[in-house]
């Protein structure tokens, strides 16, 4: 979608940004006005045959990623490294060995260049990257009801301005992606598994296999995604999984797909109700936002409350670092309007856990 690019000419440009939070590999170029120079995301194969991330696989996969990744990014652009204005990097949450290893590619190279270091928030990065131009028809306007859908996180978060994030409700056990990689596994299906149920879910019914919805009509937009799954397990004994007929795992995958869709629908009713202001825009983001059937559903949900609904494209919706450049341009930006200097991170520490509800202080001088 074109779009006009909004000039910012008091803050560096364009930003450098690295993602190396989990088992994506991600390096990107943005100019402060929101317009993609280049990116570039490599996913982790070292993970499948243990089915699921293995922390210490993954930092040492970052750490012989990037180097050429960056440099790479850097020659899609057209650019040499000294013409770029700040350099950003997520710094938490996440796997810490991945933060080390990205975070200090950032300051190495803000150092060499003298150019600021700007410490991202992940979860911030994914719940901004609908106001990136040309995502949202309507920009996403402040405030936005977002819902937060992958392998790590399933959470419903009011976002109420740069640096005001309430979280709503989350999940109490497992993430809503991890609930699919664990019945892709149980299904014999590998991973990550999100994909493969969803494939397989299109040769079965729905309705053919009775599962639960746990908390479903609870108060409060909390999910439980563990019964679910345990639910599942019980409908394969041991003996029998390896021969499923495959009709009977398609059912399966389409019944636990129906019931993960039901769950987030009614928990987001809840969170629609917990804003303190009716919201501009429903907004998801995460891996499992690719969910073709989720994705149906939520649209439906949002026409049924007159709410535009922006879902980002799945490249922008799975971890990458265009998010990351973004939401420290956001940061910039927002600071400045506030009289306040842009972020100087270079002393941070990458932080496996970093609560949303920290960045109001980067709203303040003390950064
Ligand atoms: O956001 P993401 O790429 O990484 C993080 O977890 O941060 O999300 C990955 C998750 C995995 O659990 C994967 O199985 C799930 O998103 N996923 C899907 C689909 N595509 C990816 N889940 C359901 N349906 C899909 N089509
Ligand atoms: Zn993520």
């Amino acid at each position: 979608m074109p779009h006009t690019e909004p000039t910012c000419p008091d803050l560096p440009t364009p930003v450098m940004a690295i993602e190396s939070s989990c088992d994506d590999t991600a390096c990107a170029i943005v100019t402060t006005g929101g317009r993609i120079l280049a990116e570039a995301t490599l996913s982790q194969s070292g993970h499948v045959p243990f089915g699921g991330v293995v922390p210490e696989i993954a930092a040492r996969a970052h750490l012989g990623a990037l180097p050429a990744l960056v440099r790479d990014t850097l020659r899609t652009a057209g650019m040499q490294p000294h013409e770029l204005g700040a350099i950003a990097a997520s710094c938490g949450p996440g796997l810490i060995g991945g933060l080390i290893v990205g975070a200090d590619m950032g300051k190495g190279m803000a150092i060499a260049l003298d150019r600021p270091f700007i410490a991202v928030n992940h979860i911030e990065a994914h719940a901004l990257t609908a106001r990136l131009p040309g995502v949202a028809s309507n920009g996403a306007p402040f405030p936005y009801l977002l819902l937060l859908v992958s392998g790590g996180h399933c959470q419903c978060i009011a976002v109420e301005g740069i640096g005001h994030y309430r979280r709503l409700g989350g999940t109490i056990d497992d993430a809503a992606g991890e609930a699919f990689d664990k019945v892709a596994k149980m299904l014999g299906l590998g991973w990550p598994g999100g994909p493969a149920v969803e494939r397989l879910a299109r040769e079965g019914d729905p309705h053919a296999v009775p599962l639960p919805r746990p908390l479903l009509g609870r108060a409060g937009c909390d999910f439980s995604f563990s019964g679910l799954k345990t639910a599942v397990a019980q409908k394969l004994p041991t003996e029998v999984r390896a021969a499923l007929p495959r009709q009977q795992a398609a059912d399966i995958a389409a019944s636990f797909q129906q019931a993960v869709s039901d769950i987030v629908i009614d928990r987001l009713g809840h969170a629609l109700d917990m804003m303190d202001q009716r919201p501009t825009t429903l907004v998801v983001a995460g891996g499992v936002a690719a969910n073709g059937v989720l994705r149906a559903r939520l649209q439906e949900f949002a026409t049924a409350h007159d709410l535009p609904f922006a879902a980002p494209p799945l490249r922008l919706c799975t971890d990458n670092a265009v998010m990351v450049a973004w939401a420290a341009i956001e940061t910039m930006r927002a600071r400045a309007a506030l009289g306040l200097p842009i972020p100087d991170d270079i002393a941070m520490r990458p932080r496996p856990r970093w609560p949303l509800s920290d960045m109001a202080q980067r709203m303040t001088a003390d950064v």
